[in-house]
């Protein structure tokens, strides 16, 4: 896809989303420069365009080192932050300083360096347990975890920022992401990273409460096509936009779409419901396709096999570092 700015700056740049947008970008012409600490994500995630980049391993936090790798950028993609809702409800304070105060030091450098446009990474999470489906973005939002207060926030300060200083942006709020390099180590990692994960080394799941709990899934390439397109549009500066696949599926069928495509039996193991767990989630995707002309490119079908063959690939080369996508 083509990109009309020439340089851009990714925060976040070296995590699982953030890699592949460096990878879209290189390959579109633009130059590009990642500022990431590696809290999460891995250089290895930026193998393939590492001679064409510029990296800057340090923290949103620090203003001056925001300012220095956005220097002629026209663009920055904001993508770091602490991730893991847990960690933020386990230590509210320090997640703060980085998902708010890194993400002002972001405008702020962006400001101050004349970039023209910021688009934030937001999530789904900012409407928290409204059991209204599918969500649009007209709905009031009621975070339930600091998490997802960070991030309508951080919408906030993107909109006060286009209205005082014109800075153009928007914000994409994400449904459930998948793809190669999301990683399974957590318990709290994405669904479809710990399933493919099983199925690569071919163990059962452990699926918490009955399974019929639903999710709109979204896989990555297709967020990265709304995150270029959000980059080129000049309409709806301060706009928010849902980023999914504007549909939704069980967890047991998702499962079995898994092990089908692996050609698996194993059955899964289910646990009691996990506390807090949201029943259901999709995003009515109409108002991104109407403004941003977002089309999911890849069926989730298509997206699993692709995911379920990198970390088949991941398998086979453990111990000898990440393979490329
Ligand atoms: P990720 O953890 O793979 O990427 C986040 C990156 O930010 C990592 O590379 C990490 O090292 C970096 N980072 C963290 N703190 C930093 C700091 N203080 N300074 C500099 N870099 C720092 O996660 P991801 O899934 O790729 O998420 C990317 C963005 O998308 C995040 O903002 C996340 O909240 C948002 N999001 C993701 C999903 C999803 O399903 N994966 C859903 C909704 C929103
Ligand atoms: C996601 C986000 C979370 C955010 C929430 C907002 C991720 C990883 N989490 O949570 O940060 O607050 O959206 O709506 O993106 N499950 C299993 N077995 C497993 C793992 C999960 O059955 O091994 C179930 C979970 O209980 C849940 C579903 O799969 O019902 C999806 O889980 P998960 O991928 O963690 O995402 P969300 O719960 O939607």
């Amino acid at each position: 896809m083509n990109v009309d700015f020439k340089k851009a700056l990714v925060t976040g740049g070296a995590g699982f989303i953030g890699s592949h947008l460096v990878e879209a970008l290189a390959a579109a012409g633009c130059e590009v420069a990642v500022l990431d600490n590696l809290s999460g994500g891995h250089l290895s995630n930026l193998e393939s365009v590492k001679s064409r980049i510029s990296f800057y391993e340090n923290d949103i936090r620090q203003l001056d080192a925001l300012e220095q790798s956005a220097a002629d950028c026209d663009i920055i993609f904001h993508l770091a932050a602490v991730v893991a809702v847990q960690q933020t409800i386990d230590d509210p304070i320090s997640s703060t300083m980085v998902n708010n105060i890194g993400t002002l030091n972001v405008l702020e450098a962006a400001r101050k360096t004349n970039v023209r446009r910021v688009v934030l990474a937001s999530s789904c999470a900012v409407y928290g347990d409204d059991p209204r489906l599918p969500k649009d973005e007209s709905m009031t939002p009621m975070p339930t975890s600091p998490y997802a207060v960070h991030k309508l926030s951080a919408e906030h300060y993107l909109r006060v920022y286009g209205e005082l200083f014109g800075l153009k942006n928007v914000s994409l709020r994400f449904f459930n992401v998948f793809g190669p390099r999301q990683d399974p180590s957590s318990p709290y990692s994405g669904v479809i990273s710990i399933f493919m994960s099983k199925a690569a080394s071919h163990q059962a799941p452990v699926i918490y409460g009955d399974g019929n709990q639903t999710r709109d899934f979204i896989y990555v390439k297709n967020v990265v096509k709304a995150l270029l397109q959000a980059g080129q549009t000049d309409q709806k500066t301060g706009d928010v936009f849902n980023i999914g696949s504007g549909s939704r599926i069980s967890i047991n069928r998702l499962w079995e779409l898994i092990a089908s495509l692996n050609g698996q039996q194993s059955e899964p193991v289910y646990h009691s419901a996990r506390g807090g767990d949201i029943l259901h989630s999709v995003g009515n995707i109409d108002k991104a396709r109407s403004i941003l002309n977002f089309t999911n490119e890849f069926s989730l079908e298509q997206g699993l096999e692709l995911t379920l063959e990198w970390y088949r690939g991941q398998m086979g080369e453990v111990g000898s570092g990440n393979g490329e996508v």
